[in-house]
């Protein structure tokens, strides 16, 4: 019954999965732009899109990123080709206050940006253990950002090694049961 639903689902979803294996091949300009596109289309408070994206594709942008990875991810997500910076802007909204929806907002946009990355042919992996504190405070931006990941985004890398990779397994879907106090 289970595989029944699984076929029924959006191919891309039921492919995705976060890779530590990327071709070093780079990634097409138009590319970058139509999977940062795909990524503002996604729903958003208020139309606030507070999602920011900065995508380091030269070697110093790369650097500039990595300096602040552990040396394990540091190995594998150097051989993708861009990366993308993943930040939200917390303030500058539309009623001039904290814009608490801008994480939820932010990671519906990598959802939407990894699934059309997929459907281009093209593998990605979000990452979050980078030191964030620091590499907020040490870059300048004119809005009040906050960093939640960085993504490497590239084409498959060597096949063998990705066929003994595995796909997470999910939980089963639990619906939250709220009850009053
Ligand atoms: C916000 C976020 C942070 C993550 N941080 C890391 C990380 O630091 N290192 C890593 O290897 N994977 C990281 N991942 C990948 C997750 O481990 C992965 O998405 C999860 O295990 C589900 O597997 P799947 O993406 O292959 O379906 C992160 C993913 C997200 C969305």
């Amino acid at each position: 019954m289970r595989r029944v639903l699984e076929q029924e689902i959006m191919e891309e979803m039921m492919e995705r999965y976060s890779t530590m294996y990327f071709s070093e091949e780079p990634v097409d300009d138009e590319d970058i732009k139509g999977i940062l596109l795909a990524a503002t289309q996604a729903p958003n408070a208020y139309n606030e899109q507070p999602w920011r994206f900065f995508v380091a594709k030269t070697p110093q942008d790369k650097e500039m990123l990595m300096e602040y990875m552990l040396p394990g991810e540091k190995e594998w997500i150097s051989k993708a080709p861009v990366l993308i910076l993943l930040a939200g802007n917390m303030g500058d909204t539309h009623n001039g206050l904290y814009n608490y929806w801008t994480p939820f907002d932010t990671g519906c946009a990598w959802g939407y940006m990894s699934l059309e990355a997929q459907r281009r042919g093209y593998v990605t992996h979000c990452i979050g253990s980078f030191d964030r504190v620091d590499m907020r405070s040490e870059f300048q931006a004119s809005e009040d950002l906050e960093i939640y990941g960085i993504v490497a985004l590239g084409r498959p890398g060597d096949a063998a090694l990705m066929a003994k990779e595995k796909q997470m397994p999910r939980k089963t879907v639990n619906a939250v049961q709220l009850r009053r106090r």
